[in-house]
């Protein structure tokens, strides 16, 4: 096991689609563990492949930190089937420390992958599963928290941000 770097923005991978995992082998089940340790120890409630520097298809969600007995989720090759509604809350990012941000997303969603036994799974989420699935699924097509805002909300973050890196720096 081991612990990997996070990808911050405005690394270019963190844009990068993730391409489908073909075979679920010793590889990606050793990506696996070592994606669960990495986000248990950043705090997460979920981490995508890209953000550890892997460009494939896998995610894992945890929201057992806010919500008590809710089992770990793996997904390779996730598909959202189904959404309903729209919820606005707040929605933070591990590979963008320190920001938070109120984002609208489905209310519920049904999603389709398979899980680390390469077995089809379907989920349905509400709440912060729900929102947790499809920042998840978005960072697997290359999009962030950034990407969901109005473009002038995004451009007072980038200005921001970039400022924020530049003082830490100095
Ligand atoms: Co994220």
């Amino acid at each position: 096991m081991a612990l990997l770097a996070i990808k911050k923005y405005p690394e270019k991978i963190l844009k990068q689609k993730a391409a489908s995992v073909e075979s679920i082998d010793a590889h990606t089940q050793h990506l696996i563990v070592d994606m669960i340790e990495t986000m248990h120890a950043a705090r997460g409630v979920g981490l995508a492949a890209n953000q550890v520097g892997i460009p494939k298809r896998v995610c894992i969600i945890d929201i057992s930190l806010k919500e008590d007995n809710k089992p770990l989720i793996v997904l390779i090759n996730p598909l959202i089937i189904e959404k309903e509604g729209i919820v606005e809350d707040e929605e933070g990012c591990l590979s963008i420390p320190g920001y938070m941000t109120t984002i609208k997303r489905a209310e519920r969603v049904y999603v389709r992958g398979l899980n680390r036994e390469g077995k089809t799974v379907e989920i349905e989420g509400t709440g912060l599963l729900a929102r947790a699935l499809q920042h998840e699924i978005d960072h697997l097509d290359g999009l962030l928290i950034i990407d969901r805002m109005s473009p002038i909300k995004r451009e007072f973050f980038k200005r921001r941000y970039k400022k924020s890196l530049k003082d830490k720096k100095e």
